[in-house]
């Protein structure tokens, strides 16, 4: 599978590491991360749902597990290697959750199709213009009745996650950081046409939560 073309940081290069590192970067907090991901999104059972940026799945498959045989989830990602071992763990698991390769700014959905979209730790792998377009994509694949839920980096809150953020942004040489480290995603969000935008959790004095519905037409 060759690489779908974005300027969004894809993790193609590191997508074997990316289960193993994951726990140990977040110090052992991955599986309260994704309970409290899961709590946000609310799922009722036949619900379809697309994951964003889904990486190697885990959210994705643990969000099936809620879903009957009348829901459906699709998890896409700009790296195709991250689909590969996303699809493997389907496979294991015997999972409904189904994968494919694609950007978040050019979604390969019709208007309408999802009754939730969920992006997370997503959005500050791509710039301001890509965060504009994937919001206004996101919006645009939503039912009027639709929702959205992301958890991403935010403007810190502590010390910790002051130096933690911008340590990020610049050892990393990240700049789409910025716009997440400044507050700006629920802006961003709103400006894409999303009403009713909450943030119902802030952890680790850097991560938030935010909910908003689609609205009508
Ligand atoms: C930090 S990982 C998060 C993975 C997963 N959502 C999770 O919670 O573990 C960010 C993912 O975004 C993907 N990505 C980067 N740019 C993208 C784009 N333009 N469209 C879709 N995915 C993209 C990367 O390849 C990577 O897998």
């Amino acid at each position: 599978m060759s690489r779908i073309e974005t300027r969004g940081r894809h993790l193609n290069h590191v997508a074997t590491l990316y289960d193993p590192l994951i726990d140990r970067l977040s110090f052992g907090r991955e599986q309260r991360f994704r309970e409290l991901t899961l709590r946000h999104m609310a799922i009722t059972p036949d619900e379809q749902i697309l994951d964003i940026g889904c990486g190697t799945g885990s959210l994705t498959l643990l969000a099936a597990e809620q879903l009957s045989a009348k829901g459906s989830i699709i998890g896409i990602d700009a790296a195709p290697k991250m689909i590969t071992l996303a699809q493997a763990k389907a496979k294991r698991q015997d999972s409904i959750a189904r994968f494919q390769s694609g950007v978040a700014e050019r979604l390969p959905f019709a208007d309408g199709q999802f009754s939730l979209v969920v992006s997370s730790m997503f959005c500050h792998h791509i710039d301001r213009e890509l965060k504009q377009l994937a919001f206004a994509e996101m919006h645009r694949v939503l039912r009027p009745d639709g929702r959205l839920v992301t958890a991403d980096i935010d403007s810190p809150s502590t010390l910790l996650g002051w130096l933690t953020g911008w340590a990020g942004r610049w050892l990393l040489f990240q700049p789409e950081l910025e716009d997440n480290l400044h507050g700006k995603l629920p802006t961003l969000m709103a400006e894409a046409g999303f009403i009713d935008i909450c943030r119902p959790d802030h952890v680790h004095g850097l991560i938030s939560f935010w909910t908003a519905n689609r609205g009508p037409a």
